[in-house]
């Protein structure tokens, strides 16, 4: 008896505490045993606690009790706006008897119960804890919807009540927060992480792949100013200068295209060949050592500037472009070699096929495109001839058809630079005409004029040249007495374009003039402080900035000492200059106090930024 005391005790325990799902653990066949279906009936599996199960179950029940089915209020609830009173009172009876009916079932449900338990029927125990739970629910919802009713709920309400009774859903679950476009303030926060991600990673992809570009690039270039040796495997063909027929064909003609190169570009050629034009002269053909065109444009006229590093030191110098602007598979500078020159000796006796130099990018505004006038007279002398050269070969690759007079002189025959190729672009170009004089033609072979420029050979082979353009280079001696000549001719100043490979004078020459100088300089002699190396110089009449800062170790960079390359461009900060020549400067540059030290002379004191 304490036994089946015991076992009732343990069962009501269960009823009220273990979930409905405990009943899914009876066996099928178990339940059929205690419950056989009425004949005509399907078996039912045992019901279930959540869903449709429990619903089916409940249904189950009902008929199994000869009940009304309960599906067929609730659902009607749902669609129903409000609640008549009949309805209300048909849904307070349905409640009543549901209430009635679970009693009912929990209290057949516990005599089973003590029954079982005195028999120590253990199946028979679970089926009747399962229908007490049954009966607890049926009461429980019978409940909900009496109250619910009372209350004055809508008819929705009371149904939603039911349902998540019988789904053990929470009754009162939180409202959903709803923010700006439907996203809640959790929403907005994860994907703003998410974006915020995705924005990282793609920027660090871009900084990654910059790097790797800068890195190719420098692996790919020598130290600054250092020459280095790299073998060329396939060098493009040698031969003579001027237009290579296997380089590739010449894009829009650089009239059309962008306007000239701002100089920002430096970098490495590739040195592919190397031609002896004179006894003194070299030409070196510069390619892009990535391949392809090279990795600027310029216009004909323009020079590049080489750094040379020697002896822990770095030397600039300018070389014209002598090649065709037309030409993009190369480059081409002419070289003269100066028997004590630190650049044009280097690029003589130790630069070959397959060295890099490091090149900045072309300036320069000696510069003939054929847009300027309708005609051009050029006149050069030595080495001078390569932006001439450059002019010619451009117009001529372009098909140009108006006059271009090219009057050279040069000392022998054997320094005719370029000579057969002039020939032979006169033969096929009308309107190029060239006249060459020797000055040391006696005891040559030499045919043609002799002597230096004259007016009389100017006037002979150029007609009108009063009314003409004309672009001038050579020594300095040879390009004053010529522009000289050209305005006694009658040519206008400003038709007359000059450019300087250099100072006048020997090197040796200046740099005895200035140490004399500044050795004793007299007490009214102007100073010049160099703000950034806080060191101060004498500047006496006739001395560059650039040689007063020269004097006392100051470095500024510099190329042709001449006005020209704009390497020695500093900021003045006080006082005032004067400067033969500004070609380099922009009226940009010198509207901000830019001026050229290798030009900048005073009489009062300056600051210079230096
Ligand atoms: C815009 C521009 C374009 C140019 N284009 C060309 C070009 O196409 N081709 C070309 O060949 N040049 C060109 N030049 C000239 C070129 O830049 C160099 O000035 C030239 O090659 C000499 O440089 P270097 O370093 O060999 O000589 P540097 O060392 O500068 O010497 C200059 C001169 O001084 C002499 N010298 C040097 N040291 C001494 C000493 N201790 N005692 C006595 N004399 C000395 C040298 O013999 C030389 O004549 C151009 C210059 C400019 C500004
Ligand atoms: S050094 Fe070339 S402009 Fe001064």
């Amino acid at each position: 008896m304490r036994r089946g005391r015991a076992a009732l005790s343990l069962g009501l325990g269960v009823a009220l505490c273990v979930p409905l799902s405990v009943a899914a653990q009876v066996s099928p066949e178990e339940h059929a045993k205690h419950h056989p279906a009425p004949a005509g009936v399907p078996q039912s599996p045992p019901a279930t606690s959540t869903g449709a199960g429990a619903m089916s179950g409940m249904a189950d029940m009902m008929q199994g009790m000869g009940t009304t089915p309960p599906k067929e209020l609730y659902p009607r609830l749902i669609g129903l706006p409000a609640l008549s009173p009949e309805q209300l009172a048909e849904l307070q009876r349905d409640a009543h008897a549901r209430m009635e009916s679970g009693t009912r079932a929990v209290s057949d449900a516990l005599q089973v119960l003590q029954e079982a338990a005195a028999r120590n029927d253990y199946a028979a125990m679970q089926d009747a804890v399962g229908r007490m739970r049954e009966g607890l629910a049926r009461f429980d919802s019978g409940l909900a919807a009496h109250r619910a009713a009372a209350a004055g709920a809508s008819p929705q309400q009371i149904a939603l009540e039911w349902f998540k009774r019988e789904l053990s859903l929470p009754m009162h679950a939180p409202p959903m927060t709803h923010g700006w476009l439907g996203w809640s303030l959790w929403h907005w926060a994860v994907m703003v992480l998410l974006s915020a991600f995705a924005v990282v990673m793609v920027l660090m992809y871009v900084v990654k792949m910059r790097r790797a570009t800068a890195l190719l690039a420098r692996l790919t270039e020598p130290p600054p100013g250092a020459v280095v040796a790299i073998p060329t495997p396939t060098p493009p063909a040698t031969g003579s200068s001027g237009v290579d027929p296997q380089a590739p064909p010449p894009t829009a003609s650089v009239s059309d295209r962008a306007q000239q190169s701002t100089g920002t570009w430096s970098g490495s050629l590739r040195v592919a060949s190397v031609f002896d034009e004179t006894p003194g002269i070299k030409t070196f053909r510069l390619v892009n050592p990535t391949g392809g065109p090279v990795p600027f444009e310029f216009l004909p006229g323009q020079f590049l500037t080489l750094a040379v590093a020697q002896a822990g030191s770095t030397t600039k110098r300018s070389y014209t472009i002598a090649s065709s602007a037309e030409q993009r598979g190369y480059v081409e500078i002419t070289v003269k070699r100066e028997e004590k020159g630190v650049v044009s000796r280097y690029l003589h006796d130790r630069v070959a096929p397959g060295d890099l130099l490091q090149v900045a990018a072309p300036q320069g505004r000696f510069t003939f495109t054929g847009a300027e006038a309708d005609g051009i007279v050029l006149i050069g002398g030595g080495v001078g001839i390569t932006p001439l050269m450059s002019v010619v070969r451009s117009l001529t690759d372009r098909g140009w058809d108006k006059d271009i007079f090219l009057l050279f002189a040069c000392r022998t025959s054997a320094d005719f630079v370029f000579r057969e190729e002039l020939e032979r672009l006169q033969k096929r170009h009308p309107n190029l005409h060239v006249v060459a004089t020797m000055s040391r033609a006696d005891g040559t072979a030499w045919m043609g004029p002799k002597g230096r420029m004259t007016k009389e050979l100017i006037t002979q082979s150029v007609p009108d040249i009063a009314r003409r353009r004309v672009h001038l280079c050579g020594p300095a001696t040879m390009m004053d007495a010529t522009r000289a000549m050209l305005l006694e001719l009658g040519v206008p100043g400003e038709q007359i374009r000059t450019e300087a490979f250099g100072p006048a004078g020997s090197k040796s020459d200046r740099q005895a003039t200035v140490q004399a100088a500044m050795v004793e300089p007299s007490p009214a002699t102007p100073v010049v402080a160099f703000t950034i190396s806080n060191r101060s110089a004498p500047l006496p009449p006739g001395t560059s900035v650039l040689e007063a800062a020269e004097h006392v170790g100051v470095v500024i960079d510099n190329s042709c000492r001449a006005g020209t390359c704009g390497q020695c461009k500093v900021r003045l900060r006080k006082g005032s200059v004067t400067m033969a020549v500004e070609d380099a400067l922009s009226p940009e540059e010198k509207a901000n106090g830019i001026v050229l030290a290798c030009q900048a002379q005073a009489t009062t004191n300056l600051e210079v930024e230096a």
